[in-house]
């Protein structure tokens, strides 16, 4: 039997994971879940926000399922994302939006933005001295391959027609430089069949609203994707339908898109449909495709059938969201 970790972390993260997990259960009995501390409950019981004993549990499970943190200010702090982002080489952010419920004045959208996760502008490497500050943007020959050639699998496996790197190599003609150099070799050689295109990430931003049908998968550096992504996902109707997955190697993480929501933290409102998709990438990614499948149109019957939730204007909240989608699976056919 294969074993998530699952980690709740602080504001709405145990709200969505909570509904996440049930529902995931609803899907498969074929795996056992694991708790664990991350973020302020972590900090409380052991003084740190990522403790050891987490991380072993996440690198010693399947997969992990994960909510959010609320960041903490000040130099000494240790963002838990960062870092097992990094402890568990998850090289990959895999971040998919796409149009469940119609948004008024917004084209559907689909689009997967595959975001490089481990090097340039999202490292916290930040060196202070007398005059200011200096951050160190680092773009590798391995990081931008590695990423490129995960793009291209992915959009090969799951039938897309094209990729487009997105990037700023015309004012940082060095390292984003070598970034699409990299894309336009790889796919020359093996984008079988793919379009490849380019486009600078401030005119991508503002397509991305205007014109989404423009894309399809995106390959990015970390900070343009972890911004384009919540772009994206606001043409979607919000955070609250963005999943994502930090794929490496050997380990993977899947959590929502968003934040831990403070400002609707504890009301009952939050949209579990980022968490719960993430769940459903989880599961294709350890080898359970129908469970995921079955997930994944569970969600978008219920929004099909005209219910919505309470950041679309509707009145399902997390609980009688996950009742509705827990009763979708239980009247599926299987496929
Ligand atoms: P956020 O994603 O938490 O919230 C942005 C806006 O979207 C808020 O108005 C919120 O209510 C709404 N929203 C987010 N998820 C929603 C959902 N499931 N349903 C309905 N509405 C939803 O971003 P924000 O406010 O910038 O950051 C809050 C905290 O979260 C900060 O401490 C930040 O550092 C942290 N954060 C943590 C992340 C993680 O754990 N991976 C990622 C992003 C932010
Ligand atoms: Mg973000």
């Amino acid at each position: 039997m294969k074993r998530i970790c699952v980690l709740p972390g602080d504001g709405i993260g145990p709200e969505v994971v909570e509904c996440a997990v049930s529902i995931v259960k609803g899907a498969t009995d074929d795996l056992e879940f694991v708790p664990a501390d991350i973020g302020q409950a972590a900090y409380e019981k052991v003084g740190s926000y990522l403790p050891a004993e987490t991380l072993q549990l996440m690198r010693s499970c399947d997969s992990s399922l994960f909510g959010a943190i609320t960041s903490v200010e000040g130099p000494e702090y240790d963002p838990p994302v960062l870092r097992f982002r990094k402890e568990l080489d998850l090289y990959a952010n895999l971040r998919p939006v796409r149009t469940l419920v119609q948004v008024p004045n917004r084209a559907p959208i689909d689009v997967v933005i595959v975001r490089e996760n481990s090097e340039g502008m999202y490292t916290q490497n930040e060196v202070y001295d007398d005059g200011g500050v200096t951050t160190l943007r680092r773009v590798t020959k391995k990081g931008s391959e590695r990423i490129v050639d995960f793009a291209i699998q992915y959009a090969l496996a799951n039938g897309r027609r094209g990729i487009t790197c997105v990037h700023k190599a015309n004012v940082l003609r060095a390292s984003d430089g070598l970034f699409v150099n990299i894309f336009r070799e790889q796919m020359r050689t093996r984008g079988k069949g793919l379009q490849a295109s380019e486009q600078l990430v401030d005119s991508a931003a503002m397509k991305l609203l205007t014109d989404p049908s423009a894309f399809d998968v995106i390959v990015t550096l970390n900070l343009y994707g972890d911004i384009l992504s919540d772009v994206a996902a606001g043409v979607a109707g919000g955070l609250g339908f963005a999943p994502s997955g930090n794929i490496g190697p050997k380990h993977s993480v899947f959590e929502p898109a968003h934040g831990s929501a403070p400002d609707i933290a504890g009301k009952g409102v939050a949209n579990p449909t980022a968490a719960v998709l993430a769940g459903a990438m989880m599961l294709n990614h350890i080898g359970l495709p129908e469970s995921a499948w079955r997930i994944e149109r569970a969600v978008s019957d219920f929004y099909s059938s005209g219910h919505l939730t309470t950041d679309m204007g509707g009145r399902h909240g997390s609980k009688s969201y996950t009742e509705h989608i827990l009763r979708n699976l239980a009247a599926q056919p299987h496929r």
